[in-house]
């Protein structure tokens, strides 16, 4: 089901990706359609106890979702005022701001150290320039879920097809973040098979 107040986003699919192939130096706004979004958050097994960032929110509507169906906290982060202002006003209207909170700004430069989920639906380029922000905040387990585009450089844990409304394929990629050791076996592991 959609959020009430929010577009289906679904049709929108060829014209975002049209829109992205074109826009390489920054993201536009293309949403995530529902049935995607809702995947998404399953794909990252969202709990209760979770706290769910989304960065670069769009309208909403993953942080929505977040906190209505899967009873977590959400927070998301959008650079454009107008859409910042509309999901905030949502997230009121909906009685969800205990939950859900909105800021302004970029994610460049918000921390999210409290986040033990993050979506991502950006250009790889972008999600590469935020790897080292997100490695080095993220506490050990947090799950990072991006779609379409992956994080250059990052172990895949797991990749599944999803469909959407309109029945438009989607991919989504799920990574999670390690505990320090794991990392460094993993690294030393990685460089022992280079090495042969
Ligand atoms: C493709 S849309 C995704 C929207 C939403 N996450 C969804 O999946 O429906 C990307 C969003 O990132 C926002 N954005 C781009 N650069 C940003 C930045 N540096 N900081 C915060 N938001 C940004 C855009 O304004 C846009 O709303």
């Amino acid at each position: 089901m959609p959020i009430p107040g929010l577009r289906r986003g679904a049709s929108l699919a060829a014209r975002c990706r049209d829109l992205f192939s074109r826009s390489p130096k920054g993201v536009p706004y293309c949403p995530t359609p529902f049935a995607v979004a809702r995947q998404m958050l399953e794909f990252a097994s969202v709990a209760p106890a979770d706290t769910v960032y989304d960065l670069g929110s769009g309208d909403g509507r993953i942080p929505i979702l977040a906190a209505q169906e899967f009873g977590c906290r959400a927070v998301g982060v959008e650079i454009n005022g107008k859409l910042w202002r509309d999901s905030s006003d949502l997230a009121k209207r909906l009685r969800l701001e205990e939950r859900v909170e909105f800021r302004r700004g970029s994610f460049f430069e918000t921390d999210v150290r409290a986040a033990t989920v993050v979506t991502l639906y950006l250009l790889t380029a972008t999600n590469g320039a935020l790897q080292f922000h997100l490695a080095s905040q993220l506490p050990p387990g947090a799950r990072v879920v991006t779609v379409d585009y992956p994080v250059p450089g990052w172990r895949v844990e797991q990749q599944v097809e999803v469909k959407s409304e309109n029945n438009v394929s989607y991919t989504l990629f799920l990574y999670r973040r390690q505990a320090v050791a794991a990392a460094e076996a993993a690294t030393a592991a990685d460089l022992r098979e280079v090495r042969g």
